[in-house]
């Protein structure tokens, strides 16, 4: 298990480490861990279960886990190397857009989350990686290889996947399984768009996510954490246990932080 004083692997945008205290009670880590929305994955670092299955539609984000399950030393000789000036992060960025997946591209994406706005993964239209320098970014420590070494020795007991949430669970069909959902929030506001990349969160996806967790829950538990509104109110009454509070960044670019509340929903057998 990594302490929690330790630095985060990953900076994430809805990163859910503000919010253990509230969500982990419902979870089950003595079952297969699965997290088809798994971004920085900060319950899978800090429980550290003996099985799982993370996925995320960001393939760049999954090509990076995997890198350092078997390439954790060379990964961070490359982040190392790199001055953390404005200059060089600009520089890294034109570098990292013009890479395809490989040991380098994996240490400037860790690189590039350290050190950019807010840990935000922004792409333009063609997809390309665009988050500004995080203006204190330049004071900010580097990462140890010890700690590097720790996560990726936690990450060894995983298998990453990088798929729509939907397709992935078809494909892994869980059964036994522990399964969190913290998918984006659907929202009506064009600024948070970008804080995924291109992979916005519809209504329609919304009432997707209503019935995969009908169709996994059966033989699974299913946990799902979801922005307190009307939408998902609706579509989960039946399963909404608790209500949370959680910090959250106004317009992801905005830098202006609030509290907001999210509904805890629990589906299938105990
Ligand atoms: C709220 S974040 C998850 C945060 C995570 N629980 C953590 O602790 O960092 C939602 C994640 O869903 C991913 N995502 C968006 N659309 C998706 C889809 N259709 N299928 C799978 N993943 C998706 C995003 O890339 C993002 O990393």
């Amino acid at each position: 298990m990594v302490s929690s004083g330790r630095m985060k692997l990953l900076r994430w945008a809805g990163s859910k480490s503000q919010s253990e205290h509230s969500i982990v009670p419902h979870l089950d880590f003595s079952r297969e861990y699965i997290e088809p929305f798994c971004g920085s994955a900060s319950f899978f670092f800090t429980n550290a279960p003996k099985r799982a299955k993370l996925n995320d539609y960001n393939s760049n984000l999954i090509d990076f886990y995997r890198r350092i399950v078997t390439r954790a030393r060379s990964v961070w000789k490359i982040y190392n190397a790199l001055q953390t000036d404005q200059s060089t992060y600009y520089s890294v960025r034109e570098e990292y857009n013009l890479l395809s997946p490989c040991v380098r591209k994996a240490a400037l994406f860790l690189y590039l989350n350290h050190y950019c706005f807010n840990g935000i993964y922004r792409t333009n239209q063609k997809g390309l990686f665009n988050t500004p320098f995080g203006s204190h970014s330049e004071n900010k420590r580097k990462m140890g290889l010890k700690e590097i070494r720790d996560y990726s020795s936690i990450a060894k007991t995983a298998d990453f996947f990088s798929k729509d949430f939907e397709d992935f669970l078809d494909m892994v069909k869980p059964e036994g399984a522990c399964i969190y959902m913290d998918p984006p929030y659907f929202t009506r506001d064009a600024r948070v768009f970008g804080e995924y990349g291109s992979s916005v969160f519809q209504n329609t996806d919304l009432k997707r996510l209503k019935s995969v967790v009908e169709r996994w829950s059966k033989h699974n538990r299913v946990v799902v954490s979801y922005r307190r509104c009307s939408e998902f109110q609706e579509l989960f009454s039946d399963t909404i246990v608790a209500t949370t509070e959680v910090t959250r960044n106004v317009g992801g670019f905005s830098g202006r932080r609030k509290r907001d509340a999210e509904f805890i929903a629990v589906a299938g057998p105990i």
